[in-house]
């Protein structure tokens, strides 16, 4: 054989990709590489809006290192052949424990914005939390999801599973306003954020002086020339406005805010444990709190009948120093595992680290940056390669760690590093 020949015989191009989409998901074998990608394509300012944390960012760093210090004690030889990661979330079942986590301003990493998010999760049959902040509104994800849900045949309409996260209104006229319009849109539960009394510093927020929606200004005119494919999908998209309160509050985002300014001003200060029941009462559904962080407020959220409560320190964006959600996990299915549903969130990025937080007691994950990096990577088929990936790696541990089933996955599954 000649050289050519034999260069030929061993050598497979891969087919040039010519859609650019796909091109980068090509290219992507994880969520750290879809995060490096949404760096790559966002201005800098929206990137950090997503990707920091408080001050000095601790947290934000702990949470991922807290599942990191796990370890696994895998067990071998028990016929793995026939994995079932399925789990049940408020008394119904899903193909895996995740939740999509809220995340306000979706239209920011991508002109669909959380139309994009909802299609992919209801596709995944997953629930996916709507924002407060969102930049569609509660009645247009509504309808975006059941037109996927109709399109799979079979699936019922009680079987939908969309959630809506509350931030609680001063005017509580319009917090009512906002429940019975999530009611008759068929969400199914609400997530009340506990851990947001004011917003926390970001300090990469403040240095850049980004506002809601982004300002396109001198200093951004030149980034935007960087990142030619978002700037021309955000100066043709129609303006990003907080969808659920437009026409309705005066402060819907038609002038850039700074998101700290609009929250302390918005936003109650006063919510207390004793406001949880009129919201039990008001909503008459279930009622998940985000972002408990200690065993004492678990046992006070159980002991009023929530139904579910989510760890979670809002990704390491609130206080700084606050103790990574998988940290939690055991202590609090410890004290109240019976009573409510535990969720976990804060550097979910592998389906490993789900196997990890069931392995200690929680009933699901949650995760947000997780599909923002990928909505602003690659839109709405971003997500559904992330969330392909994830229950991937899912599997993939219970194959290797020896877990039927996640009830498998008990805590004698895991050692943490420093005890090793
Ligand atoms: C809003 O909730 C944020 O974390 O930016």
């Amino acid at each position: 054989m000649g050289m050519i020949e034999t260069l030929r015989s061993v050598l497979r191009f891969r087919p040039f990709e010519l859609d650019p989409v796909e091109r980068r998901l090509a290219r992507a074998a994880s969520i750290e590489d879809l995060r490096g990608i949404a760096k790559r394509r966002l201005p800098r300012g929206v990137f950090d809006y997503i990707d920091g944390g408080a001050e000095d960012e601790l947290t934000l760093e702990r949470n991922t290192a807290g599942f990191r210090a796990l370890e696994f004690r895998p067990r071998v030889l028990r016929d793995v052949s026939d994995i079932d990661p399925s789990a049940t979330v408020l008394g119904k079942k899903l193909p895996i424990p995740l939740i999509l986590a809220p995340t306000g301003f979706a239209r920011m990493a991508d002109p669909e914005g959380e139309l994009a998010v909802a299609r992919s999760a209801a596709r995944a049959e997953l629930p996916y939390t709507l924002s407060t902040l969102s930049t569609r509104s509660i009645e247009e994800v509504a309808s975006a999801a059941d037109r996927v849900a109709h399109s799979r045949a079979g699936t019922p309409l009680a079987d939908r599973r969309r959630w809506f996260q509350v931030y609680v209104w001063k005017d509580r006229d319009l917090m009512k306003d906002l429940l019975a319009r999530a009611r008759e849109s068929g969400y199914e539960a609400i997530t009340i954020t506990v851990d947001t009394a004011v917003l926390g510093r970001r300090e990469r927020d403040v240095r850049r002086g980004f506002t809601i929606p982004p300002k396109i200004g001198l200093g951004t005119l030149i980034d935007g020339a960087l990142h030619p494919g978002w700037t021309w999908a955000f100066v043709n998209a129609e303006p990003i406005r907080f969808a659920n309160v437009v026409g309705k509050h005066s402060d819907d985002g038609s002038s850039a805010v700074s998101l700290a300014d609009h929250m302390n001003s918005q936003f109650s200060q006063s919510l207390s444990w004793s406001d949880i029941e009129w919201f039990q009462e008001a909503w008459g559904g279930p009622v998940v709190l985000k972002g408990v962080q200690t065993v004492e407020d678990a046992r006070t959220a159980a002991s009023l009948g929530v139904e579910a409560v989510a760890l979670s320190n809002h990704g390491g964006r609130q206080l700084d120093g606050a103790p990574p959600p998988i940290e939690l996990v055991a202590p609090v299915a410890d004290a109240v595992g019976g009573d409510v549903e535990i969720y976990c969130d804060g550097g979910v990025r592998r389906g490993s680290d789900i196997v990890k937080a069931v392995a200690l007691g929680a009933t699901a994950c949650m995760a947000g940056r997780a599909h923002f990096y990928a909505l602003a990577a690659a839109g709405e088929r971003g997500v559904d390669w992330m969330l392909d990936f994830l229950e991937a790696g899912v599997r993939q541990t219970m194959a290797l760690t020896g877990c039927k089933s996640l009830s498998d996955a008990t805590r004698d599954l895991l050692r943490s590093r420093s005890s090793a």
